[in-house]
């Protein structure tokens, strides 16, 4: 029995009825305690009891969905040369051995100008990602998916470039290219179906500013986004989601600021995003798809985070920079799984 049949409007007797039907299983009945302790850590029993309920019953209803592999990802922005890549290469090379692989999936982002020396030298474990690709604003004609995006379109990447590389996967949407450099959600989604088309595996980021967040439009803003990829995607039987579109939530004020999102924050964005894929594609996508945190993680907060079942991994920027860091980060994939009695 997967634990999302206990979507039910009274939160008390899903608990009990998946208490019941979980006796049989010990593996199960650790992962119910599990979820009543963080429950209990992050929803102290003085707080309100509407609002204990109503959480306890999204809560569970978040606990049983995620069925990936963890992923951490390391995003290495506009930075590096020659000299600290290779040192940064040489660093993860050597705490490679520390990360736990089995539990974890990797995948690093360096420059365009770096990505194949990273590629060539980075140990097999570690999955290198290019920051973004190349697509033709004006394409609206689902049809040129199917086209070529090399071509006269001067200081850009094509995915067919990065595929000729040997890259597997590709971040889009990233909030600093929203925001900075002109990529509309309308963009992002071309992007992703182009990308999927090449069988390139796809980071897709969303999230909101601190005007968003403040003025309570945060979930128009991330099913705003999520629908633009929902809508290039979906119908196309030469693009898929499951484990290759990994979904990155990334409030854009808590990237690069030191201000981590709380758990409460996360957990509430991550299960409603799982929810909407539910409603909007389909339950079995749902399950599949890895929701990442991104913002501010580093060695220090990842564990907190990670113990919050509904986080299938996190995207890194500064901490990712730091070999030793980043090693540390994607080993808390062993206190996810710890915590969620997987
Ligand atoms: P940060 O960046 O970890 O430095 O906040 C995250 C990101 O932008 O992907």
């Amino acid at each position: 029995m997967t634990m999302i049949s206990t979507q039910s409007t009274n939160a008390s007797s899903a608990l009990s009825s998946t208490k019941v039907s979980l006796l049989s299983s010990k593996r199960n009945i650790t992962k119910m305690i599990n979820v009543q302790n963080d429950y209990d850590r992050y929803f102290p029993r003085n707080s309100n009891k509407n609002e204990r309920k109503k959480k306890k019953k999204n809560d569970l209803m978040i606990r049983m969905s995620g069925t990936g592999k963890f992923i951490v990802g390391g995003n290495w922005k506009c930075n590096g040369t020659r000299d600290s890549v290779k040192e940064l290469v040489a660093a993860l090379n050597s705490n490679v051995s520390k990360v736990e692989t089995e539990n974890c999936e990797i995948y690093v982002c360096p420059s365009f100008l770096h990505l194949n020396y990273v590629k060539e030298n980075i140990d097999d474990r570690f999955n290198v990602c290019a920051q973004n690709s190349w697509v033709e604003a004006s394409l609206v004609d689902p049809e040129h998916h199917y086209d070529s995006t090399t071509g006269a379109f001067t200081g850009e990447i094509s995915v067919e470039m990065l595929e000729d590389l040997g890259i597997p996967w590709v971040l889009l949407g990233h909030s600093e290219r929203r925001t900075l450099l002109g990529d509309t959600d309308a963009i992002v989604g071309k992007k992703v179906a182009h990308a999927r088309y090449h069988g390139l595996n796809v980071v897709v980021c969303v999230g909101e500013s601190l005007d968003e967040r403040e003025n309570g439009t945060t979930f128009d803003v991330i099913y705003k986004q999520l629908k633009a990829v929902a809508k290039e995607i979906d119908d196309r039987e030469h693009s898929s989601w499951g484990s290759s579109v990994v979904i990155a939530y990334e409030p854009i004020w808590a990237i690069g600021t030191g201000k981590v999102a709380t758990p409460d924050q996360v957990q509430e964005v991550h299960s409603k995003i799982r929810k909407w894929l539910k409603e909007n594609v389909s339950a079995e996508v749902a399950k599949a798809t890895r929701i990442q945190y991104g913002g501010s993680v580093n060695a220090g907060n990842c564990a907190e985070l990670a113990k919050l079942s509904d986080i299938d991994g996190f995207l890194v920027g500064g901490a990712s920079l730091n070999g030793e860091d980043f090693s540390a980060i994607c080993n808390a994939s062993s206190i996810h799984y710890k915590a969620i009695g997987r």
